[in-house]
């Protein structure tokens, strides 16, 4: 949710480098933002904050008006506001009682209020609502009380008192080349430079500078100087981090000539689904999952899989379910991890739970992956963020490589997601070596021609984008599937709502004439993605007969359809063409025009397609 950067290295440069990352980070929240520096001023070092409601930019106007001294020690941060509505006063840093300490976070702090009622009854005065504010108050009184035992001394006696998830960085007065952060269910990423060290929410925020990095555990102490960071558990345990390296290059965090980090994306997604395949078959094309830590006689003897996953994730995870069960013959559930969570799963140490997440810091499906674990399945991550925390609390992880998804509404990582279920799908039945395992090879090289193919559907919908401009006004659309096009209907209906923010529902096609047919009357618009007529024959027909249920009741008809597939001309007022594919590969062609739909007619309203209101890129609280 919220966006965290720290900076401690030269003189001078510490907000601008702070500044930077946040415009990178602003993806996670844009309620409001905000930058304290540990400055020399006329009375000594001191700290000096500015924050402002509303967008990065407001933060930037202010800090024209009223720079901050320069410095060599920043914390910045970026806000979606959960305690407190997004104001000046509630935006981040805090100032902690005396104003000699700053803080910033990102998570929730459950138990701020009786801890809030214990630091009123001591007389401190509050300047916001926010959760934050307490744990800033706690930390600089703890720091009062035993000055000489350090910043990262009283951050480790705060962490102890609070409960929550926590993403947390201060700074000191005392202490001006130091920041001190602290984590708990909530990402925090070390960036190693030379003579300058970084902290972020991801490693988006210092990737200009730095692509080494460090990933901190859970319930974590990092302390961060211009040339040495600390590691230590809540305890004081001293501890390491493992170190990676990022491979992701700045120019990937940018938005490289396109009008929106999401018409990008769309554009970067036969380059995503290339590198997740890519290095993952040998030289007889068999597939070669190195990564994969579950061991083969583990994976051979898996009687069910469940994938759980939220929003965009969990439909990769449908239609996952359909490619695996055909191909493996293994019963596949999809749950909604924050469902999953809060009931009793029937699982076994044979079950193989698929967390699905392209942020790895989903909260929802951090504490799923802990209660599949608990019941003592074996958890696979399929994440798109290295250093993240589901995949470390995963017993193996296959990661998408989709580079960094900044636009908040998921597109290429969706693809991604796919795609590494596919090789997982082609893993299982290959390892068990059942009656499908000859044709997987077959398939793979299907699977390698899907890049070019997405590549064609883009350069074919100027017919999309126009219908878009031309529907800004629609108030309600509807999406038909059936198969792996039910769940192609409902991410299609998703990125319609919350671009464009138009009511839009995703339907399993079949399931029309037992209630949401009497939605359609004369004009309404309604997608309908049509499986490929090569494929069953019946599915095919079956789908064409829904156009016709829906047109006879005066819909406007969008018909998804492979190249070559007459069938649906008579009952289409406009058809969309993708290329021919195998119908459980289909998924990763048919969604592309319907990305484009919603990314096109959120443009055309003059809304912020990379930063739809209300929501924020990682979900980090329940
Ligand atoms: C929709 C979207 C969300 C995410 C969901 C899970 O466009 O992006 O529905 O898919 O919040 O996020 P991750 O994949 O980061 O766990």
């Amino acid at each position: 949710m919220c966006g965290i950067v720290g900076y401690v290295g030269v003189a001078e440069a510490g907000t601008d480098v702070v500044l930077e990352g946040l415009r990178r980070l602003e993806y996670r929240g844009y309620d409001s933002a905000g930058i304290a520096v540990v400055a020399q001023g006329a009375g000594g070092t001191g700290i000096d904050t500015r924050k402002k409601a509303g967008k990065l930019a407001n933060l930037v106007e202010a800090l024209d008006a009223d720079p901050l001294p320069a410095a060599a020690t920043a914390i910045g941060h970026t806000r979606w506001a959960t305690h407190g509505g997004p104001t000046d006063a509630n935006a981040h840093p805090h100032v902690g009682q005396g104003g000699r300490l700053a803080l910033i976070h990102n998570g929730i702090v459950e138990n701020f209020a009786p801890l809030r009622e214990e630091l009123l009854r001591a007389g401190v005065a509050f300047t916001s609502e926010t959760d934050t504010e307490v744990v800033a108050h706690l930390l600089a009184r703890a720091h009062d009380e035993d000055p000489t035992a350090g910043l990262a001394a009283a951050m480790r006696a705060v962490c102890a008192r609070l409960e929550g998830a926590f993403t947390l960085l201060a700074v000191h007065a005392d202490e001006p080349g130091t920041i001190v952060g602290a984590r708990r269910n909530s990402p925090l990423v070390v960036g190693l430079g030379e003579g300058a060290n970084y902290l972020g929410s991801d490693v988006a925020a210092f990737i200009a500078h730095t692509r080494e990095a460090l990933e901190l555990g859970q319930d974590q102490i990092v302390t961060i100087t211009a040339d040495e960071v600390v590691v230590t558990g809540f305890d004081g345990t001293p501890s390491e981090g493992r170190r990676f390296h990022v491979d992701w290059d700045a120019a990937a965090a940018e938005k490289g000539g396109f009008p929106s980090f999401m018409a990008k994306e769309i554009h970067d997604q036969p380059q995503a689904i290339a590198d997740t395949l890519l290095g993952r078959t040998d030289a007889e094309g068999r597939l070669q999952l190195d990564e994969m830590k579950i061991s083969e006689a583990e994976l051979r003897s898996v009687d069910k899989i469940v994938v759980i996953a939220c929003g965009t994730a969990a439909y990769a995870g449908q239609v996952a379910k359909y490619a695996i069960e055909h191909w493996c013959r293994i019963p596949v559930e999809v749950e909604l991890a924050h469902e999953f969570r809060y009931r009793d799963p029937v699982v076994s140490d044979r079950t193989l739970v698929v967390a699905i997440s392209q942020s790895g810091e989903t909260m929802d499906t951090i504490m799923a992956v802990r209660h599949a674990r608990e019941q003592g399945a074996k958890v696979l991550a399929i994440c798109n963020t290295n250093g993240s925390t589901i995949p470390r609390e995963s017993d193996a992880v296959l990661y998408t490589h989709a580079g960094p998804e900044i636009a908040v509404a998921s597109t290429k990582a969706f693809l991604a997601q796919i795609t590494a279920c596919y090789l997982l799908g082609l893993y299982l039945a290959q390892l068990r070596g059942n009656k499908f395992a000859d044709e997987v090879a077959e398939v793979l090289a299907q699977l390698h021609e899907i890049p070019a193919q997405v590549r064609e559907v883009l350069d074919g919908l100027e017919q999309v984008r126009e219908i878009a401009r031309y529907m800004a006004d629609t108030r309600s659309v509807l999406f038909l599937g059936r198969h792996v096009g039910y769940p192609v209907a409902m991410e299609g209906a998703l990125k319609l709502k919350e671009l464009a923010y138009i009511h839009a529902e995703g339907f399993a096609a079949g399931e029309l004439k037992h209630g949401p047919i009497a939605l359609v009357e004369p004009g309404q618009p309604v997608f309908v993605v049509v499986p490929s007529p090569r494929g069953r024959d019946s599915l095919h027909s079956k789908v064409v007969s829904n156009i016709q249920e829906v047109r006879a009741r005066g819909a406007r008809t969008l018909v998804i359809a492979e190249r070559g597939d007459t069938a649906v001309e008579p009952f289409a007022d406009v058809v969309i063409r993708i290329p021919q594919t195998s119908t459980l590969l289909s998924p990763l062609l048919a969604v592309v025009p319907l990305q484009v739909f919603a990314c096109e007619l959120a443009t055309a309203k003059g809304l912020d397609v990379d930063q739809p209101r209300n929501l924020a890129k990682s979900v980090t609280v329940e």
